[in-house]
């Protein structure tokens, strides 16, 4: 019985929804307890594709209990909405859903003040997926948010929003951007509160007592390790804890209640939006994007791409805990002759092999990399490890020992049958 943190150790979109599908059948419960509908995991059941952004991916299998934890910010609307898209695909949404009444709410004025503000960066934005999540945790953390508590009570929930939108509307008016009605608002989020109500619930009290009852817990990160607010590469971050720590504060179970931490990482690295990423290349981008790769689940936006990086990975390791790690997208260097995985980076003359804090000197780093030769084979039908060509092998152990964490997964495919289980 272990309950288990997994989380991106890359940038995001590294194949968490796959992998949360696949440990999905032997768990009780899945937890979401940080980022929003910023979110994009993909899992694909045979024919059928599904993209969740608020909702555990646990929610495609039965019998399984999914929580969205404290430290969500929830657009209601949007979640209604992915509600609503799951029952359309047959998928049920009733008891097995439970939302936790102390998560805060995304609001309109959040999703024009980020695009405002994105707007007014100019070249330096950030590259946000405009959901309103920075203004969200913004207001979360200045304590004049909204909560799904308040959203259930809903003359005290009109009063709050009246006032909110008063503030907003000065803001917004000031960056010149058009401004948002309360009554509109109003009616259109104590509407949804009405579809929501039955799934809302103290969830910390639920989890505690799956815990006595010693049921599995996988907690499901969003985003990734470099996304993170504080360990991330500021300020082209997202605004929450995407690191194992976030599990804890953002669904209120203790840290020593959680027994491991899988990272999930791709063969390779993909970044979306703005910011440094030492091991970009072109080359790889275009043959992924050619082979219709590596566009965003959420956005739609074309992902960079790059090499593997190990010095990246190591210090996910540490931040994390990572014991156990999976590694998704092997069949995406299937064709290539020659594979590059950085070890280090150069910062002017000096070799590190630790990724600067500042990220303005991640830009000028260097990176430093071996070369390990291709496999030339395809590797999606592969079943257990000793399927995989001895290069394909080699690989894996390279960037699994580079990583120094143990290889538990290797995934070849996005089906669930094509996860590879050392
Ligand atoms: P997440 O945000 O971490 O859940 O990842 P996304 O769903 O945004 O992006 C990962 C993409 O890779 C999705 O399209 C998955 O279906 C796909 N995927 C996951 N694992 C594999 C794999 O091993 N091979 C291939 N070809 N695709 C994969
Ligand atoms: P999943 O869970 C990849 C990126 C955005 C932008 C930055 C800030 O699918 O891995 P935000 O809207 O959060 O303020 O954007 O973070 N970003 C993601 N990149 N995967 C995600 O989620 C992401 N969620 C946010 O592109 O660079
Ligand atoms: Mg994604």
């Amino acid at each position: 019985m272990a309950n288990t943190i997994l989380v991106g150790a890359q940038w995001g979109d590294e194949g968490k929804g796959k992998i949360i599908d696949f440990l999905t059948e032997k768990a009780d419960i899945v937890v979401r307890s940080q980022g929003g509908n910023n979110a994009g995991h993909t899992v694909i059941n045979g024919s059928k594709k599904y993209v969740l952004h608020l909702i555990p991916s646990g929610i495609l299998r039965s019998g399984k209990t999914c929580v969205i934890g404290n430290g969500v910010v929830i657009d209601p609307i949007s979640l209604m909405g992915e509600i609503e898209g799951l029952r359309a695909q047959k998928i049920k949404v009733g008891k097995n859903l439970l939302i936790s009444d102390a998560a805060h709410l995304v609001l309109p004025y959040h999703r024009l003040l980020d695009e405002q503000r994105e707007v007014k960066k100019g070249k330096n934005k950030i590259g946000t997926t405009k959901r309103g999540i920075g203004p969200a945790y913004g207001d979360k953390a200045a304590r004049v948010g909204l909560r799904m508590c308040d959203l259930m009570q809903p003359e005290l929930f009109s009063s709050l929003l009246e006032a909110r939108v008063r503030e907003n509307n000065a803001v917004l008016k000031a960056l010149g951007a058009k401004t948002v009605n309360f009554k509109e608002i109003n009616a259109a989020y104590l509407a949804v509160a009405e579809k929501l109500r039955p799934f809302v619930t103290n969830t910390v009290v639920f989890l505690h007592k799956a815990l006595q009852e010693k049921k599995e817990i996988l907690f499901e990160g969003a985003q990734g390790t470099f996304l993170d607010i504080d360990h991330g590469t500021y300020p082209y971050v997202t605004s929450s804890n995407t690191t194992a720590g976030g599990a804890s504060t953002g669904s209120g179970v203790a840290p020593h209640r959680i027994d491991r931490v899988l990272g999930v990482m791709k063969a390779y690295t993909t970044r979306v939006g703005e910011g440094p990423f030492p091991t970009e290349n072109e080359v790889i981008g275009d043959m992924l994007h050619g082979m219709g790769r590596e566009f965003g689940a959420t956005t739609g936006r074309a992902r960079r791409c790059g090499w593997f990086d190990s010095v990246a990975t190591r210090y996910a390791t540490m931040i994390n805990g990572i014991d156990d790690i999976a590694i998704t997208n092997l069949d995406g260097l299937d064709q290539l002759d020659v594979i590059r995985i950085c070890t280090h980076y150069k910062s002017g003359r000096k070799l590190i092999d630790v990724p600067p804090t500042d990220s303005r000197q991640l830009v000028n780093c260097e990176p430093v990399y071996i070369e390990m030769p291709g496999w030339k084979v395809s590797t999606e039908k592969a079943k257990k490890f000793g399927d995989l060509p001895l290069n394909a092998r080699n690989y894996l152990k390279k960037i699994a020992e580079l990583t120094g964490a143990n290889l538990k997964i290797a995934s070849v495919g996005p089906g669930r049958d094509q996860t590879i289980v050392l």
